[in-house]
């Protein structure tokens, strides 16, 4: 195990009707606020009125920046930067889900920063000092942005989507109600789950060889997306599953699974680059991608994680390691399936002739993957092959 530091220092309200608490916990930080929110499920669905209700109870001013999208963009932040310098805000509520959120941290970051916030994106992350406190009530089970310190962020003009890091950039309080992703359509139930499954994926996939607990704790988190992703799909408001699935959102991306091994994220890089060109939901771009890194990573020396991840997340047996792991990555594309997901670019309307711009953005800042180091031509070729 390698050394590490850990903090997570978002307090987590869990559980129904724990919005209440929410007049309670924005007293510390200040009484005019920032409200983001999305496109408008927030309002079909009455979590805004109830959101607006407690402000005013609680004698809170707001201000709001609606229409954050899917894959959210510059242009959002520099609005909510613009509303923040104007209006003198003190902390920012999200509403929402990781695009929500992730838009609101760096509104935080970059009200803090004298020149555009895109810089924070090609600066890196030590630029970031300081953020206006974040509070968020999430209402989709996916990236884990409600208890980590990313945030996610596409630019059109460059056609890139890049990430940045920062401890300073973790919520104050996220209140995690799983009754408001009763809402959350099938598909993008099915995307979120991907994406959780991902997340653990480029943890679990590591060069470091000694992580026993990381990895154990892995698995249980990889099959409780198995057990219950399905369940949500086609009982949508099943509390108990849409609960588990919160909480593993939250607990596969919040350094648990991290600390103490060096990680991956290959597969995230290269649908960034994908997400970036066609506006792809991201977790139908992972359950495109993931089979295919996989079978292109898997040699004579991964195998053994391969067996490893097919046996105790698979239940697969056989005495042929190699037919093992490749059973193993059938699972995967199976489950993936079952979901609904897209199998292929193509499915979701990539055209062949972007695939060697995407793969040269997804490596612009150097080669991506730990597990296994990928250049431009392995990207290109996992692209291909996905096609
Ligand atoms: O815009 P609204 O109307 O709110 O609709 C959203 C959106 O269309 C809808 N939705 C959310 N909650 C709902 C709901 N619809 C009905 N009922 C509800 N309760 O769902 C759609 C997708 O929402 P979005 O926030 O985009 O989804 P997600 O949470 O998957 O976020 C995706 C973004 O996060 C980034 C992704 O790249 C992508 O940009 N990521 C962020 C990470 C992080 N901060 O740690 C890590 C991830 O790997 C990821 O890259
Ligand atoms: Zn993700």
């Amino acid at each position: 195990m390698l050394d590490f530091n850990y903090m997570v220092s978002t307090k987590v309200l869990f559980g129904k009707n724990k919005i209440e608490r929410l007049g309670e916990e924005l007293k510390q930080y200040g009484k005019n606020i920032l409200f983001v929110y999305g496109r408008g499920s927030i309002k079909k669905n009455g979590l805004y009125d109830s959101v607006t209700n407690i402000f005013s109870r609680n004698s809170i001013v707001y201000h709001e920046l609606p229409g954050v999208q899917p894959n959210p963009r510059i242009t959002s932040v520099r609005q909510g930067i613009k509303l923040c310098r104007e209006q003198n805000i003190e902390c920012i509520v999200a509403v929402g889900g990781g695009s929500v959120i992730d838009c609101a941290k760096t509104i935080a970051a970059g009200f803090y920063h004298e020149g555009d916030p895109w810089d924070l994106f090609l600066l890196g992350d030590s630029t970031i000092k300081k953020a206006l406190p974040i509070g968020t009530i999430l209402t989709f089970a996916g990236t884990g942005s409600e208890m980590n310190g990313n945030a996610v962020i596409s630019n059109e003009e460059t056609e890139q989507k890049l990430a940045i890091h920062n401890d300073v950039l973790r919520p104050r309080f996220s209140i995690l109600d799983p009754t408001y992703t009763f809402t959350v359509p099938r598909n993008q139930t099915a995307a979120g789950t991907v994406d959780i499954f991902s997340h653990i994926l480029e943890q679990y996939f590591s060069p470091t060889k000694d992580a026993f607990v990381q990895n154990r704790v892995a698995e249980s988190l990889l099959k409780t997306c198995i057990y219950y992703g399905p369940i949500a799909l086609t009982e949508p408001t099943n509390y108990e599953a849409r609960a588990q699935l919160m909480w593993t959102s939250s607990l596969a991306l919040n350094g648990l699974l991290s600390y103490g091994r060096i990680t991956d994220w290959a597969t995230h890089g290269i649908e960034h680059a994908v997400s970036a060109a066609y506006d792809v939901t991201h977790g139908a771009g992972l359950a495109i991608l993931t089979p295919y890194w996989m079978q292109y990573v898997l040699s004579e020396e991964t195998t053994e994680k391969f067996v490893e991840y097919a046996q105790n997340v698979w239940q697969v047996k056989g005495k042929n390691d190699l037919a093992v792991a490749r059973k193993g990555i059938e699972k995967t594309r199976e489950f993936f399936t079952d979901l609904g997901m897209p199998k292929t670019l193509r499915d979701v309307g990539v055209q062949e002739n972007k695939l060697e711009d995407m793969a040269e953005k997804t490596v612009l800042y150097g080669d991506v993957g730990k597990f296994k180091k990928l250049g431009k031509n392995d990207v290109l070729t996992i692209l291909k092959n996905a096609f």
